[in-house]
């Protein structure tokens, strides 16, 4: 299997992750497995920790 790899957009703070990504619960369980997720770091998202697009109000508004 190949490594995940991660993009941080430095402009929207969105981080994108290629690959197989594991979702796990505080006991290390996985609940699932997603390829090509997208997570919000610029904290707008309505649907976190997932990236809505919110993030481009930010953009506009800068
Ligand atoms: S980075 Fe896209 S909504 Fe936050």
């Amino acid at each position: 299997m190949d490594n995940a790899r991660i993009y941080i957009n430095p402009v929207s703070g969105s981080i994108k992750v290629i690959g197989p990504v594991d979702f796990v619960d505080s006991e290390g369980n996985i609940l699932e497995t997603k390829e090509n997720v997208k997570f919000c770091g610029c904290g707008l998202s309505k649907d976190k920790p997932n990236c809505d697009g919110s993030h481009r109000d930010k953009v506009k508004k800068d």
